[in-house]
Order: structure tokens, then sequence, then C-alpha cells
């Protein structure tokens, strides 16, 4: 499926972060509802080894409490109000497990599912996310991504025929990265940070087959200048606006 993807693909980050708390249910059905062709959220381990759909390593920001994800359980992390600190209309909404969001919206969008176990590094993350995409036989459905190394390559050996997105720092570290971990896993597109996408990158990574995902591009004028550029897709919070600006690309 990622190669069935309209290019410019318009990926929804965290979901329609826009207009809904990120990393949460409403966020992606939200998504799904303003035409974006595939949803980006992030996973990492609770306390109790569940899968957990959460940016921050900390429930700080979404929350408003305090603690680590790593470090507090299912039940502690369900408990908590993910929706309130974006807007009132959304208390209540919860932390998902990964479960529940492939339960929900597994046959209705393309994920791209980030494992950001940057915390704890060997954690058991890329076994769980397998076992679960494997349960309900998405497979086709699924671009894995992180930048954890470690993760990208137990994980290519577990769903070798998943594609995998290799996240890339800016600047000299995400070269680096690049190149050492390309030689280890055979990745199907480079997410580059907005600021270092060039024309030349735009060009060099498609002649390697492989495709150009840009983040986070929110700006009407970034979106409008990363679909000149010709690249792949965009991470945006903002679907409603791309659309808008994608409207004359191919199928
Ligand atoms: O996966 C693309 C983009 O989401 C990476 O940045 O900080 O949102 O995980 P971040």
């Amino acid at each position: 499926m990622l190669y069935q993807l309209p290019k410019p693909a318009i990926i929804a980050h965290r979901g329609a972060s826009l207009y809904a708390p990120e990393n949460t249910l409403p966020a992606f059905q939200l998504a799904i509802l303003q035409g974006a062709d595939a949803i980006e959220l992030d996973v990492k381990l609770s306390a109790d080894g569940q899968v957990v759909v959460i940016h921050d390593q900390t429930i700080d920001r979404t929350t408003g409490e305090h603690g680590r994800v790593g470090e507090l359980s299912l039940e502690v992390l369900k408990s908590l109000d993910a929706g309130s600190h974006f807007d009132i209309a959304f208390q209540g909404s919860q932390i998902p497990t990964l479960a529940e969001v492939l339960d929900n919206i597994g046959q209705r969008s393309f994920l791209n599912i980030e494992l950001t176990n940057y915390d704890k590094i060997t954690d058991n993350l890329p076994e769980k996310v397998a076992d679960l995409i494997n349960n309900y036989n998405l497979r086709h459905r699924i671009l894995l991504s992180s930048f954890n190394p470690i993760a990208l390559i137990r994980i290519y050996r577990l769903l070798p025929e998943v594609p995998i997105g290799l996240l890339s720092l800016p600047g000299k570290g995400g070269a680096w990265a690049r190149s050492f971990i390309g030689k280890l896993i055979p990745y199907s597109s480079l997410h580059s940070k907005q600021i270092d996408v060039t024309t030349e990158l735009v060009r060099r990574t498609q002649a390697k087959g492989k495709k150009l995902f840009v983040y986070t591009v929110n700006r009407e004028e970034d979106i409008y200048r990363m679909f000149t550029m010709g690249v792949d897709g965009i991470f945006t919070d903002d679907p409603i606006l791309a659309k808008q600006i994608f409207g004359v690309r191919n199928y």
C-alpha cells in the first residue's frame, strides 16, 4: 500500500492534530474524515509492557499530570485526560493503546507507526508491535519508522515485508545515521526534517527508489514549496490545508 499512496501523500501528524488532541482516537478519526492519505502515530511501552500511543516520554504536556510513560501502568495511563490540554470539548479523551487504534482505524487508513522507545532503546517494543500488526493482519497497511536504529533492525527482522521509514535527524548527524542504517536495513522511505530538504535530496532519494517524506509541514507556503519540489509526502497537522494545496496531484 505504501506504493499506492497519492503523490504527494498527506500524512496526518499524530492525527489531525490541529483540530483534535494529538495521538487520540478523535484525532485519527478526524484525519480520515478530512481525507488524509495516511496517519502517523507514536508508540511506546507502559510500565506493564502495553503498547500505548503517546509522543512524549512523559505525560506532562498532554495530560497535565506528571510522570514518565514507561514508569506508569496502563491502568494509570488510561485514567488520564489526554483531551483537555487541547480543548475542553475533548475532555476525557484517553491515551489509546495500539490495539485500540488498529481495531478502530486499521482497516480505514494507512498507518505510519513510529517506535519511540528512545528512553529504553532495547526494550521489547519491536516484538510487541510486530505481534499486534500480525494479530490484526495489517502488514500491508503499515509503514514503520523510528530514530532508534536498534528498534528498526529488530522489527525489520520480525516483519521483513513491512516497509521501513528511516527517520532522519536534521544536519550532519542525520546524514551519518542514513548511511549507517541504510547499510543494515533496506528502508523504503526517508523521513527528513523540512529544513534539510533540497531539490538535490529529493532527486538523490528518488533515484535510489526510495520515497521522501518531510516533517512537519504546516505553513501554506511550506506545503506549496514541498509540493513544487516533488517530495513524495508530508507530515502535517493540517490535512485540510494540505488537501487544498495538493488538489491537483497525481493518483
Ligand atoms: O514521524 C515524523 C515526525 O513525526 C517526527 O517527529 O517529533 O513528531 O516524532 P516527531
